[in-house]
């Protein structure tokens, strides 16, 4: 019987997640099945005990049990500790490692996709929940010149900041006192776009060979990457490539195997 993972979720029906590891396994010659599960609101713990008992090796987790994740860990990596919040477990007898993979996927994506090197770089954090803590800690080990976060709430931007201090310098603002700034990538971790809306960004934010950088995706260009482009920002990317990148280093998390991320999201882009 092939190894079992799963991605648990709520809603669960779209997502691309098994199509995403059936296409790795294909390419890899790995032996494994992973199927998308629909965990009741109160009853994550319970659906991936029962996945567990049946021998499943391992899960990835999607909203809104990141930190329901996060505490049915026994083990946390460093980045899972700082991000507080899991979206890949891996089990090992009683042993559950609890990881996150949102921000190396995030960095693999601006980095090796986009061909887009981050150190030196001015960039530009929009949001302070949890998808913003989620790749922090991957972004400042990538050396950047400055590491601003801009949220609507200024209060919860400089809490991150505190919450990173050890790991790296980090300017907390609010979006009013962005006028002026020029930023190389401005990255959206809010989710403002799913209500199509937009952050009140100043112009000019955006110097020639700007990477504006959307960490949703969807049908045609986001409010943030419409605003992008019309504020002449070079580089214009949704958050695709990181969901692959993200699922690719789970898998290599899993199995110790790094899959080949471009053909699988060249089929995503098409369907
Ligand atoms: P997630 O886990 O997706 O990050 P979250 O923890 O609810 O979700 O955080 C949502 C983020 O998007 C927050 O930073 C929120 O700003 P506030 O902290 O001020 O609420 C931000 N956000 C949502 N809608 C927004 C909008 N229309 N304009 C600006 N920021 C927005």
């Amino acid at each position: 019987m092939p190894d079992q993972y799963a991605v648990f979720g709520n809603p669960i029906a779209h997502s691309k997640s098994p199509l995403i590891h059936a296409a790795f396994a294909r390419q890899t010659g790995e032996d494994l099945r992973y199927e998308a599960r629909l965990a009741p609101l109160d009853g994550f713990a319970a659906m991936v005990d029962l996945f567990r008992a049946s021998g499943a090796c391992g899960a990835n987790v999607t909203v809104p049990f990141k930190l329901d994740a996060y505490r049915y860990a026994n083990e946390l990596t460093e980045r899972a500790k700082l991000a507080q919040a899991v979206n890949t477990l891996k089990f090992d007898g009683e042993r559950i490692l609890g990881d996150n993979t949102d921000g190396a996927g995030l960095v693999r994506d601006i980095e090796c996709n986009l061909g887009f090197t981050l150190a030196g770089k001015d960039v530009l954090l929009m949001g302070a929940g949890g998808a913003a803590r989620g790749v922090l800690l991957p972004l400042l080990g990538c050396k950047p010149q400055s590491l601003t976060i801009a949220n609507r709430t200024p209060q919860k931007a400089q809490d991150l900041a505190q919450h990173f201090a050890a790991h790296g310098v980090l300017r907390a603002r609010d979006y009013a006192s962005l006028a002026g700034d020029r930023y190389d990538l401005v990255i959206n971790a809010t989710s403002s776009s799913l209500n199509d809306a937009l952050p009140p960004l100043p112009p000019r934010l955006f110097p020639p060979g700007a990477l504006a950088y959307d960490m949703m995706y969807g049908k045609g260009l986001t409010p943030f990457l419409a605003f992008a482009e019309a504020n002449q920002a070079q580089i214009l990317a949704d958050g695709l490539g990181m969901l692959v990148e993200q699922a690719a280093e789970a898998f290599y998390v899993w199995r110790g195997v790094r899959p080949e991320t471009r053909p699988v999201i060249e089929q995503l882009r098409k369907t």
